[in-house]
């Protein structure tokens, strides 16, 4: 049995990796700085904040792995990508952790916004630890296009991004994934997770529409500069690793809410 710290553990891919190892019969801590929203028997929780450093060493301690899976979405908390990467490997470090696994995105280096750019930093920051690192690099997850249409279509229109596919990813294949990283023998350098299918970002729309009987209109609409033409070239996606198990209409209709 191994000790797993899941920093980010109440997000949506650290949740799932939680509950994976767990039922994989391991000892998992989750760092966060708020507590998990329910009590999960076996769980314990470490509150700690990655860019101030506080509680990081004590969520550590006889820890055999650390998972990484934290989020920062908005300019002001952008940092705990970068700062926050570097006070925990360093406290990993210091606390004699030795295996990483870091959750990343697809094509992460391959475009130049704010957002990618710092995720990419969090990759050098754990290669150059000292710790061995497994990079997890996840398409979009289904959840995260569900909560676009789902806000689009309070103005009455589902975008679709002219020449966009997205290959999303059930949260919980994601989960599966970090945890077959986290408990594997040896530290690979780099893996990537896609969901089971390519669509583009109409048809996905159309298949949210059908799922909640929506009746918003789907929109194209074009997406220039650097992050259109990523889409445009298909570098969100990695149609050779399709692990996920569940499309995002099966998805839909197993997580209505
Ligand atoms: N969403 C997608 O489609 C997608 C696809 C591929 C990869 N990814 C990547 O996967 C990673 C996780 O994304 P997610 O959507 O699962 O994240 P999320 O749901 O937003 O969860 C973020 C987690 O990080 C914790 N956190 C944030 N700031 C922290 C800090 N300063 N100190 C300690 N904990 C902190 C949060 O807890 P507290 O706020 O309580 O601290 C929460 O547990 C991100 O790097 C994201 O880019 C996402």
């Amino acid at each position: 049995m191994s000790t797993v710290l899941v920093a980010g553990g109440t997000g949506t891919a650290g949740s799932a990796a939680v509950a994976e190892l767990q039922a994989r019969g391991h000892r998992v801590r989750v760092l966060s700085r708020r507590a998990p929203s329910t009590t999960v028997a076996g769980l314990e929780h470490s509150p700690g904040d990655l860019l101030t450093g506080e509680g990081l060493s004590a969520a550590l301690d006889g820890v055999d792995v650390l998972v990484s899976a934290v989020n920062g979405q908005t300019r002001k908390t952008r940092a705990v990508f970068t700062d926050g990467a570097r006070n925990l490997t360093r406290a990993a470090e210091a606390a004699g952790v030795r295996r990483a696994v870091l959750l990343s995105i697809v094509g992460v280096d391959q475009v130049r916004f704010s957002y990618y750019a710092a995720i990419a930093e969090q990759e050098r920051i754990y290669t150059a630890s000292g710790l061995d690192t497994t990079i997890v690099r996840a398409t979009q997850f289904h959840s995260l296009l569900r909560s676009i249409f789902a806000t689009t279509a309070r103005v009455g229109v589902l975008p679709a991004i002219r020449g966009a596919r997205f290959q999303p990813i059930a949260p919980a294949d994601v989960g599966r994934a970090l945890a077959d990283a986290a408990l594997a023998d040896s530290a690979g350098d780099r893996v990537e997770v896609g969901g089971p299918a390519v669509a583009t970002m109409r048809e996905l729309a159309e298949t949210w529409k059908e799922s909640t009987g929506s009746r918003s209109l789907v929109l194209g609409v074009p997406l220039p500069g650097p992050p259109g033409r990523f889409l445009r070239a298909g570098m969100n996606l990695t149609p050779d690793n399709r692990c996920g198990t569940v499309t995002f209409d099966q998805w839909l209709a197993e997580n209505r809410s």
